[in-house]
């Protein structure tokens, strides 16, 4: 088993450079064929610079993404799209809002759902991601917890989107955003660990040294489900994009070859993980 592979960058920047290519060569060959690209898409501090660099795309190179479908990994249980910490906020004010995507193909979970409507809601979003073809490309983030999604602690590898119950860490690293703990939700509606592993493509995305001992764990530790981002040990088309700090804990192999097209020497990689 040689999955996933370790990208180390020098700094965001280039990592998210390298990453809005793919991305964008995607979208472009199946603008080609007259089909749609089918983006899973991450919300949080890590993509961030992700989004800016595919407005940029879109806004300077005419990279354009009206073919493109997305459904994003979660939402915050108990907040409307209008509030300004949801992910639905998040989101247009991020990237939707200044990129040609419909918005009929932008997908992400309700937060504001009636108790007895939830399981059904979450079932649709299974369907329409099937029914769109599956996830083509799926962007991660790590949470300290080693979540991937909302998928903390307890979950299960097969498991599918469903409503969950947020870890206290993952409330505490919210609170600055919400304004203290006691403004964060306690549950949220979130992809499962197996709904994100059918993708075809992932790429995770880490910075910064507060990243580096998850980081570690999710790819060296064992398969478990206290850390939903070692499920992607088993993933065949998996990839860590790191920045130095974040790949600070990790070996690396001095014979390794780049995993993709070295952009901006001197840069780092090991492959395989
Ligand atoms: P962050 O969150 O990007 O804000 O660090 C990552 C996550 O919780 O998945």
């Amino acid at each position: 088993m040689s999955f996933p592979s370790i990208c180390v960058f020098d700094s965001a920047e280039v990592a998210v450079r390298e990453l809005a290519g793919e991305i964008s060569e995607l979208i472009r060959s199946r603008a080609a064929q007259g089909r749609m690209a089918v983006l899973g898409l991450a919300t949080g501090n890590t993509p961030l610079p992700l989004y800016q660099e595919l407005v940029r795309l879109h806004r300077h190179h005419g990279l354009s993404f009206a073919n493109v479908v997305s459904f994003n990994l979660d939402e915050y249980m108990g907040l409307a799209r209008e509030h300004p910490q949801s992910y639905w906020a998040f989101m247009h004010r991020h990237l939707f809002d200044h990129i040609d995507m419909p918005e009929s193909h932008i997908h992400l979970p309700s937060g504001i759902l009636p108790e007895a409507d939830i399981a059904a809601h979450c079932a649709e979003y299974e369907a329409r991601i099937r029914d769109a073809g599956g996830l083509d490309f799926q962007v991660l983030g790590i949470g300290g917890t080693g979540h991937i999604g909302f998928n903390e602690p307890g979950s299960p590898k097969d498991s599918r989107t469903r409503r969950v119950l947020l870890d206290e860490l993952t409330r505490r690293d919210a609170s600055t955003a919400f304004g203290g703990i006691d403004q964060v939700p306690t549950q949220a509606i979130t992809m499962g660990c197996g709904t994100i592993l059918e993708a075809r493509r992932i790429v995770l995305l880490a910075w910064g040294p507060r990243k580096a001992a998850i980081v570690h764990t999710a790819l060296r530790g064992p398969l478990t489900e206290q850390v939903s981002a070692s499920f992607l040990q088993e993933h065949p088309n998996t990839s860590f994009f790191l920045d130095r700090d974040a790949a600070s804990s990790l070996e690396c192999l001095p014979s390794a070859t780049p995993c993709r097209s070295v952009t901006t020497p001197p840069r780092r990689a090991c492959v395989p993980g």
